[in-house]
């Protein structure tokens, strides 16, 4: 009995201790939260349709066919077509873009990357912050820049509703080095958009939630069958432990 005690200290230890490099890894600048929910199914729509307004003209999801979403997202087909497929694509299509890759290459100075599996390789978190994170910088070719892929070539393309935010520094200029030691310290509107602030963050979560979803469209349903699954260990663990008791209540 006595030896149990460390080997449960030094499994939890272990379990945590593993957890915690890969929680704390990722970009060196801060992230939000996204707090998206993938069971979230009207979030998943505005997702989707934020997608194929803002995102599809540059970027494809090759993994995505829009008779999946349909069935997933709860939609007939018919919706489907009618208010994601502007480009006479089938159902059974993928979401694929019209831009040849060596023109988004020559325009872009990058190809837009495939999003399927992006919110799997960069995580959410970083998706929600890299979306609020474009800001004025007159030395980039777009005009601006993004503090978490600092030199980005992608456009601010959400400028209409975020509207123009610049970067504010704090630190103090060191004139005779000429050079200045600051310090990001956050945003601030210059330009209105057409959403305030608290709607933009909707869009933007509404989006990355979406990215989340076609990311691994698996987890709605290994989610739920996760939970069944626990609760039939549950039932079958009282089971069996009262069909111990009884087998064994003779034998002392
Ligand atoms: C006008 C074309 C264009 C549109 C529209 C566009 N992007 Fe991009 N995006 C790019 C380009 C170009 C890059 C490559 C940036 C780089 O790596 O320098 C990029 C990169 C990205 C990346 C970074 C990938 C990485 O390396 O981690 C993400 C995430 C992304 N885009 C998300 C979006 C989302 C979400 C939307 C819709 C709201 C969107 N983009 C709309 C052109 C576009």
């Amino acid at each position: 009995m006595l030896i149990k005690k460390p080997v449960i200290t030094i499994a939890l230890s272990l379990f945590f201790g593993a957890a915690l490099p890969a929680a704390a890894a990722g970009s060196g600048a801060s992230l939000q939260a996204a707090h998206n929910d993938v069971s979230n199914v009207a979030s998943l729509q505005r997702g989707a349709r934020n997608y194929v307004n803002y995102c599809l003209g540059c970027h494809s999801a090759k993994y995505v066919r829009y008779n999946r979403l349909a069935k997933d997202l709860g939609l007939s087909e018919d919706q489907v077509m009618r208010n994601l497929m502007f480009t006479g694509e089938r159902p059974h299509d993928t979401m694929s873009v019209a831009m040849r890759p060596d023109d988004a290459a020559h325009w872009f100075g990058r190809t837009p990357p495939d999003l399927s599996l992006i919110a799997r390789s960069r995580g959410a978190d970083f998706l929600y912050t890299f979306l609020k994170s474009f800001y004025l910088d007159p030395t980039r070719p777009t005009g601006v820049n993004n503090t978490v892929l600092p030199g980005a070539s992608m456009p601010h393309v959400l400028w209409e509703l975020q509207g123009y935010q610049k970067a504010v520094y704090k630190g103090e200029s060191d004139a005779e080095h000429n050079a200045v030691h600051k310090e990001f310290a956050g945003f601030e509107l210059v330009q209105k958009g057409s959403l305030t602030p608290q709607e933009y963050d909707l869009f933007v979560r509404d989006t990355v939630n979406f990215l989340d979803y076609i990311g691994e469209p698996m987890q709605l349903k290994r989610q739920s069958l996760g939970l069944k699954v626990l609760g039939f260990l549950a039932i079958f663990f009282l089971l069996a432990y009262f069909l111990k008791k009884e087998y064994w209540k003779d034998v002392k």
